[in-house]
């Protein structure tokens, strides 16, 4: 990388070249204790293969970056964009999502020598501010394709009667004793979405004002102990718990647990382990979180509600992914990290909402249908890359991302 671009400038923030480097390289190093055979699985339709986000993260700064703007840039290989594009029906027939485990080759080499020859046609743009805001957005996917590559490696490391470990156990937790004070909040009018400086996503704005009432954000999320508590009370097998939906869910589906518990333990991506009852519990869909807020006498926060408490808060705390790679949720007090929260607001526009110009703004716009939002950011988010107006999705029974929950009530 030439100097001029390696420098970081003299705040000490780190400059675009710097942060794009640093993401590319994170990615590599998520996959580095991946076989060729454990890169290749898709264990169910709504994940990836870890090769496949190895791939894809670099078709995207491949087409959106270099083939629309460097001119007489040729793709490394032209059958590619067929299987790496992910949903962009603006960029043309793709590889069904279920499909993308049948993908023996390219091999991961293969995609790690094409990420190479992207990443050195990237650096003459890299230094361009006419492309900064959509070189942000490159990296800012790349990183959502982290957090999905781990959770979608952890998966299908779980269906393994082995129970394989990509990384070694991380070290033991010292916690503060004693439950967290709640966030209590006195209502009013609320400023909430993006605002200022520094990139976002369309979804987060445009900022608008809410109308609160009083209320009170728990000031630590739910822990497995809680859980289990909820569990041994007949939480999973009383009706009125649940929304109607969830109740035909948990029956349909036989849950009685959060996923990727068994007797005591829980899987990681460190294998199987003793569940730590302190910690946060994790991998619960919607319509559990619901039910456990109902049996504990409290409720979902709305995303505002998260939003207008947050805004006091350093969205780059917590546990969240940097160098200490096996990610698992631990118990911080901080608002952000550990795991994702659930709120009970549907993912929806925001006012006067209108989707980016051309192909990017399929991003978020068109999937706000049937989803609810969570904010934070979990141990498997990378560090810096969420913030107090973020909007995560997903849809209720879903639950293989980290996803938590966090208690509010009404004052
Ligand atoms: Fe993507």
């Amino acid at each position: 990388m030439p100097e001029a671009h390696a420098q970081a400038p003299a705040t000490g923030v780190p400059s675009l070249a710097e942060r794009y480097g640093a993401t590319r390289r994170l990615t590599e190093a998520l996959c580095a204790p991946l076989s060729e055979a454990d890169a290749t699985l898709q264990s169910m339709a709504d994940a990836s293969p870890a090769k496949w986000h190895l791939a894809h993260t670099t078709w995207f700064f491949e087409t959106f970056l270099l083939r629309d703007r460097a001119p007489g840039y040729r793709l490394f290989d032209e059958r590619w964009p067929f299987l790496f594009n992910s949903y962009y029906e603006t960029e043309g027939e793709r590889i069904a999502r279920p499909r993308r485990g049948m993908l023996s080759r390219p091999t991961v080499a293969g995609i790690r020598e094409w990420r190479a020859h992207v990443d050195e046609h990237m650096e003459p743009l890299l230094a361009d501010p006419l492309h900064a805001q959509l070189i942000e957005l490159g990296i800012a996917h790349e990183q959502q394709h982290q957090e999905l590559l781990l959770t979608d490696i952890k998966h299908a490391l779980a269906q393994n009667p082995l129970g394989p470990a990509m990384w070694d156990a991380p070290a033991a937790v010292e916690r503060a004793g004693g439950n967290p004070a709640w966030h209590e909040h006195p209502g009013g009018i609320a400023l909430v979405g993006r605002r200022g400086e520094g990139f976002a996503f369309d979804n987060e704005g445009p900022a608008h004002r809410v109308l609160l009432e009083p209320f009170a954000l728990a000031g630590g999320l739910v822990t497995n102990r809680e859980w289990a508590q909820f569990i041994a009370d007949g939480g999973y097998a009383t009706a009125s718990l649940w929304l109607s939906d969830g109740w035909d869910w948990v029956r349909r589906e036989r849950i009685d647990t959060p996923e990727y518990w068994r007797e005591g333990e829980y899987f990681t991506h460190s294998g199987w382990h003793a569940r730590d009852p302190d910690a946060p519990v994790t991998h619960i869909s919607y319509y559990e979180a619901d039910a456990f807020a109902s049996w504990a006498g409290a409720r979902l926060p709305t995303e505002f509600e998260w939003e207008a408490i947050a805004q006091g808060h350093d969205p780059a705390g917590g546990n969240q992914l940097d160098d200490a790679l096996s990610p698992i949720p631990l118990g911080d007090p901080s608002l952000f990290g550990d795991c994702w929260q659930w709120t009970r607001s549907a993912y929806l526009p925001y006012p006067r909402f209108a989707p980016a110009e051309g192909a990017v703004g399929e991003y978020n716009g068109k999937f706000m249908s049937g989803q609810f939002v969570l904010r934070g950011a979990s141990c498997a988010t990378a560090r810096g890359h969420s913030r107090a107006s973020y909007r995560n999705f997903f849809y209720p029974h879903q639950r293989w991302q980290f996803t938590g929950l966090r208690l509010a009530k009404d004052l």
